[in-house]
């Protein structure tokens, strides 16, 4: 099956109502653990890589690893840019061979918003991928807790779910309803009174932002009241640390890096295998394979999208040129959103 975009593993799980994991990837063990879980349940899968996760890895090299494995993978696997808030990183990971992306222009006046979404959502469907936007804000544990009044002036209305999925027209909409980002334990509870009212005017599926920290309970509950793509980022980093740590409390010495990093892809294999029961996509696999498996060529110096309904151009420059700028390929020094 392979690679597939959001609309070929959303359009079942919206309409079947489970949900599709989207599981972030920094590294090569990440993405093999989150396609090894799927496999081996037989699932559909969402491998997202953050903006920061592309300033920390570099956009041609975080794609050609997920690309790879994706391709070989024996059910569909979306490649989704997460959080971007700028157009250049947009354009750089569809011409790498990203499926979908997501713009994040929560933190916007709602008309900027708009404007910058829909932009996003022309550059991904002229090259045969799919497009995420959010209204309302989830925001971040890192710094500071919310208290639920502060969290519901955040929280996204119907009304502006509609008008924005509607003008926009993005494949799947980021909602706010009372998760948070970054949270490292399961705690939260998710309002889904709310998911089901945004649900009933929105035709397009809904994403649950800030995952880690929802409870099993209210995680169930949110895919049952509308929410077809669930996002976990935190808890599978913590997973993938807490086995380094007791791999090396148990032999200091250990000086083959793979003996820990082996420990940590299991880790976080685990745990994506134990959220993918949870939201219902297991052995779903099949739901989402042969409607759209995207295959990207390069042809000419032209990235070319094949797709069932015949091929679209991504653009006349070589991925090489779009390349250059921006990247910092290194460390960041400000702390990533995921
Ligand atoms: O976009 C990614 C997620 O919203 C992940 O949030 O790190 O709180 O699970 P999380
Ligand atoms: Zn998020």
């Amino acid at each position: 099956m392979g690679l597939a975009n959001l609309n070929d593993v959303l359009k079942d799980a919206y309409a079947s109502g489970y949900a599709v994991g989207a599981f972030n990837a920094i590294n090569m063990e990440f993405v093999q653990a989150i396609v090894r879980a799927a496999e081996d349940l037989d699932a559909p899968v969402i491998v997202q890589i953050s903006q920061a996760a592309i300033d920390y890895a570099g956009v041609e090299e975080i794609s050609a690893v997920a690309r790879a494995v994706a391709e070989k993978a024996s059910v569909p696997v979306v490649i989704h840019l997460d959080h971007a808030t700028r157009l250049d990183v947009v354009e750089r990971a569809i011409r790498a061979g990203f499926t979908s992306v997501m713009f994040d222009g929560s933190s916007l006046p709602f008309e900027d918003n708009v404007k910058l979404t829909s932009t996003v959502v022309r550059m991904a469907h002229e090259a045969g991928a799919t497009a995420e936007g959010e209204i309302g804000k989830v925001p971040s544990a890192a710094k500071r807790t919310w208290t639920w009044e502060e969290l519901a002036e955040l929280m996204t209305t119907p009304e502006e779910a509609q008008e924005f999925a509607s003008r926009t027209g993005v494949d799947a909409l980021a909602v706010s309803v009372g998760s948070v980002h970054k949270m490292k334990a399961q705690q939260a509870m998710v309002d889904s009174k709310r998911i089901s009212e945004i649900k009933r005017v929105v035709g397009v599926p809904l994403v649950l932002h800030g995952s880690s920290g929802v409870t099993d309970e209210s995680l169930r509950e949110a895919v049952r009241s509308g929410i077809a793509k669930v996002n976990i980022a935190t808890a599978l980093s913590q997973d993938f640390l807490g086995a380094i740590r007791s791999q090396l409390a148990e032999d200091p010495s250990v000086s083959d890096a793979r003996v820990v990093l082996h420990s940590a892809r299991q880790a976080v294999a685990s745990s994506v295998a134990e959220k993918i029961k949870l939201l219902g996509s297991a052995r779903k696999a099949a739901a989402g394979a042969g409607r759209g498996k995207m295959e990207t060529a390069l042809k000419g110096g032209e990235a070319v999208e094949k797709r069932g309904m015949g091929t679209a151009k991504i653009g006349s420059r070589t991925p090489k040129e779009v390349a250059k700028p921006g990247s910092k390929n290194g460390f960041v020094e400000d702390e990533p959103v995921e």
